[in-house]
């Protein structure tokens, strides 16, 4: 009989597979119907991998490959790995937004893990949601997790043009503006998604995988390898193989997800410009993990920190070119002496003895913090009477001479009323108003979707307008650019100031000053509070009905207030 040397039996899956009579007959034999020899549950470390692979997720449709590579660290390890589906979050398809399941994917992810005997997990992550999702979901029974990510596309050509998903927002521009045709626009598509991967640019997916690696939840280089380059599967097995050290090692998210893991993140994703949904998750993950963390924070630890990664939407370049200049390592290297270095990492090492080997080699992709490529970083939250508990705005995506912009109220009251006036050539709307959209908040919508960058309207894309100060309770995709204003908490529809904005308030938007304000006296939106019957949506089955009763505002990030904290990975009754 073959013996394991490295038999643990304090191990939490010897609940199950080390159990004698008749239990252990029935969660051993079970597993053997899969052609598993008796020896895999001889006390070995039984590895889950989290996978949210999918058709439907794009971004994440390579992952049965990637994990066939993480099994192979896990075996070679003397780990015994177990795959395991959860609902997978595919941002392009959908419906009503992704944002809307983040929550129901983390109770899965978590009642996944506790119900299941694994002493370890490992977490496939892609497309901009199930990161998070997997995170909060796995921090809230906190055995030892590493995330592996897949990987970003290869940067998209078009006529001989860098291209990627912030180019979209561009061109439907251009195709309401009558500079590109339709035709073109669908020559663009293929042309833009050449390779497996999630989005090319410093989005939400991107950033995602750069908080991980920041946070120190992934092996160093985990953020930029692109999809498609071979050394992601190296990366891949490496992490297969120190999530069973893990597990011997007992070290879990809570040793690693500290306080100062939170600042270093905030710092990170101020050097590379992170996308804003940055906020929402990372407040989510501080929750589960137990972590405080306000969003004043983001604020606060991302001033004075360089915008070092030129990638775009906030600069020029792609993922691909990242990696190529040495990754997320060198952005960190480079801003080190800002960081807490001494945070310990999956990696068993600690923020230094990651970065310690870590260099540079394209300063035009990450700059020096001495000579950033823009001495704008970061997330700035605004606060004022528009917004009492705070609003967020991507200083490096907007255009500067509207950091201090004051202008009249085009208030639209919900998503569909905006895209029935948009276009309207009567609507009273010029390059110095300032556009409002409600209701798109989390219970307003309901999901908080990704439509605060609305387009403009298209006479002034047509007289050469790019930019204006545009206010909504909504999100944006990390992609998206322009002088946004999003998350304004509370939302319209939770009774918020926003709501009762109406046509030709004055707002002030000053950045500097962390200020967003409308021009009319508490007395007279008191008023219109008390006339004004809140839009509101009423679902009384289902998940929806779940959601809109127990979502927190978006300055709380989001989550269930039930999910808040964690619940362990005890689990004291038998099924049998
Ligand atoms: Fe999946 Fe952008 S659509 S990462």
């Amino acid at each position: 009989m073959f013996t394991f040397s490295n038999m643990d039996n304090n191990l939490r899956s010897r609940n199950w597979f080390g159990k004698t009579g008749k239990d252990g007959f029935i969660y051993r034999a079970w597993m053997k119907n899969q052609g598993i020899p008796s020896y895999e549950f001889d006390g070995r470390p039984v590895i889950g991998i989290c996978n949210t692979w999918s058709e439907l997720t794009p971004c994440n449709a390579h992952f049965r490959e990637l994990a066939e590579s993480v099994k192979r660290g896990i075996y070679e390890a003397g780990g015994f790995p177990v795959e395991f589906p959860v609902m997978s979050l595919g941002e392009t398809l959908i419906k009503p937004t992704a944002m809307l399941y983040r929550n129901l994917v983390s109770m899965d992810v978590e009642e996944s893990i506790r119900a299941n005997p694994m002493d370890g997990v490992v977490l496939l992550c892609g497309c901009d949601k199930t990161t998070p999702a997997l995170v909060m979901g796995a921090c809230s029974v906190n055995i030892p997790a590493i995330v592996v990510s897949g990987g970003p596309m290869l940067t998209g050509k078009y006529r001989g043009k860098d291209i990627g998903t912030s180019d979209i927002w561009r061109f439907s521009e251009a195709v309401r503006a009558g500079k590109m045709t339709n035709e073109e626009l669908v020559v663009t598509e293929a042309c833009m998604a050449r390779s497996r991967g999630h989005c090319a640019v410093m989005g939400t997916a991107s950033t995602m995988a750069c908080m991980v690696e920041s946070l120190g939840l992934s092996l160093p280089e985990n953020a930029a390898i692109p999809a498609a380059d071979s050394r992601r599967k190296v990366l891949a097995q490496m992490s297969g193989l120190r999530i069973v050290e893990m597990v011997r090692e007992n070290l879990r998210p809570s040793d690693i997800l500290t306080r100062k893991a939170f600042e270093n993140a905030i710092k990170v994703n101020a050097a590379i410009g992170g996308s804003t949904n940055f906020v929402l998750h990372l407040l989510a993950i501080a929750g589960r993990i137990g972590v405080e963390l306000s969003i004043t924070d983001f604020d606060k630890y991302s001033q004075d920190i360089p915008l070092i990664a030129n990638l775009q939407p906030s600069g020029l370049y792609f993922m691909e070119d990242l990696y190529y200049a040495g990754g997320l390592p060198a952005v960190m290297k480079e801003i080190e002496t800002l960081l807490h270095t001494d945070c310990i990492t999956v990696s068993g090492k600690s923020v230094s003895e990651n970065i310690a080997g870590a260099e540079c080699f394209n300063r035009e992709v990450i700059a020096t913090a001495a000579e950033p490529f823009n001495t704008i970083s970061g997330i700035v939250v605004l606060k004022g009477n528009v917004c009492e508990e705070g609003a967020v705005l991507k200083p490096s995506a907007a255009s500067k001479h509207l950091l201090k912009h004051t202008g009249r109220a085009i208030v639209f009251e919900d998503i569909e009323d905006y895209k029935k006036r948009i276009d309207d050539p009567n609507l009273d709307v010029d390059e110095n108003s300032v556009m409002v959209l409600k209701n798109v908040g989390p219970k307003g919508y309901p999901g908080m979707p990704e439509v605060g960058n609305m387009g403009l309207p298209k006479k002034l894309l047509e007289k050469g307008v790019s930019d204006m100060v545009r206010i909504s309770d909504g999100r944006m995709s990390g992609t998206g650019f322009g002088t946004v204003v999003l998350h304004v908490s509370p939302e319209a529809a939770a009774g918020g100031t926003l709501s009762v904005i109406e046509d030709g308030d004055l707002i002030t938007l000053d950045v500097a000053k962390r200020l967003l304000h409308v021009d009319v006296s508490a007395e007279v939106l008191e008023k219109r509070k008390q006339q004004k019957a809140l839009t509101q949506n009423v679902f009384t089955r289902g998940y929806v009905s779940l959601y809109t009763g127990h979502v927190q505002q978006a300055h709380l990030g989001a989550d269930f207030d039930f999910l808040k904290g964690a619940s362990g990975s005890e689990v004291t009754r038998d099924s049998h």
